[in-house]
């Protein structure tokens, strides 16, 4: 008796052996695909381990030349810089943001003094150097939207000048995607490129990049700005939002709870698509990991391969060197 198909089609014919499941693949990693983020902090000769994140450190920037060098020996070509900013430089303007000679300008201008071909991008947000934790200017317990994206433009200008090569705004203001374009064409950066964080969710899986830059908010949450866990179509009205505000890559984040946010983005927006495998995803993996509950290294490369799945042309992700090294090795 026949069911169907059955025998004459039979799906595992093309599963029998890895030269045929590799012919088929319908999607695949490589090095370029990644955005790895890294953590500077002031002083010299110093690194530390981020509590929450297993194996990964923040860096003094004599220490993270070297790190930048083994990225790129493996493969990787994009780094996105954040900065631990020191807690007496913090106020509500961000003030320390806009220092030419500040923590991020230095970290970029020896980035690329050393490596002049990684793509160094910068996060552009208030947060790290904000007294309130916020990623904007705070008036009377509500976050200003249209006097942070005047601040969070000069943010932008000053990380051009420093040698950004992509500027990766975080914040989730109105506006600030068309203000940030028109402020680089004005300064004369006109091909430096946006990456907007476009649909940026109110999520508690950046708890631990909050322990790693000390940014959490003082005060309520960032439910005002970020997006409700619960909505997908308008993810897709502010990746096209920015889009037409001359983002040049829309970004979804974060990325394993998200994955259809991610495939509704890249079909309705033509420019690339980015995902942020954010830090409670790498610690939620990490810690079944040391407990011996999930084998690290196939968890990680089948959420990765999970991103190409679903859309993603860009990944940043803190398995950036680990899933590299994997790559390079088979
Ligand atoms: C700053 C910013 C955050 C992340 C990236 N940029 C934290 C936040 O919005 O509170 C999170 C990244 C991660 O969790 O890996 N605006």
């Amino acid at each position: 008796m026949t069911h169907g198909q059955f025998p004459y089609i039979r799906g595992r014919r093309l599963r029998a052996n890895a030269a045929l499941r590799d012919m088929v693949a319908e999607h695949h990693l490589k090095p370029t695909d990644f955005i790895a983020p890294v953590f500077v902090m002031e002083g010299e000769n110093k690194k530390e381990e981020i509590a929450s994140m297993p194996d990964y450190y923040r860096y003094t920037i004599d220490l993270l030349v070297d790190e930048i060098r083994e990225l790129q020996d493996e493969g990787i070509r994009s780094v996105l810089v954040f900065v631990k900013v020191p807690e007496q430089k913090k106020d509500n303007e961000g003030t320390e943001a806009i220092n030419p000679e500040g923590l991020m300008q230095r970290s970029v201008r020896a980035i690329k003094d050393e490596f002049p071909n990684m793509l160094v991008m910068t996060d552009v947000a208030l947060d790290p150097y904000s007294s309130y934790g916020h990623d904007g200017i705070v008036r009377d317990d509500e976050i200003l939207n249209d006097e942070s994206v005047e601040i969070l433009s000069e943010m932008a200008v000053s990380h051009a000048r420093a040698g950004a090569d992509i500027i990766a705004p975080s914040d989730m203001m109105d506006g600030r995607i068309g203000a940030m374009r028109t402020a680089l064409d004005e300064a004369d950066f006109k091909n430096i490129g946006l990456m907007a964080y476009s649909a940026k969710y109110a999520s508690s899986y950046y708890g631990p990049f909050r322990d790693a830059l000390d940014s959490a908010p003082g005060f309520g949450d960032k439910k005002t700005y970020q997006m409700d866990p619960a909505n997908a179509r308008e993810a897709i009205k502010e990746a096209q939002l920015d889009e037409q505000e001359g983002a040049d890559i829309v970004m979804v984040k974060p990325g394993l709870p998200y994955l259809d946010v991610v495939r509704a983005v890249k079909e309705n927006v033509s420019v690339p698509v980015s995902v942020y495998n954010v830090s409670g995803e790498y610690a939620m993996l990490k810690a079944a990991a040391a407990k011996g509950w999930l084998n690290e290294e196939e968890a990680m490369m089948e959420a990765l391969i999970g991103f190409k799945r679903a859309g993603a042309d860009l990944i940043a992700t803190y398995f950036a060197k680990a899933a590299a090294k994997v790559l390079n090795e088979n």
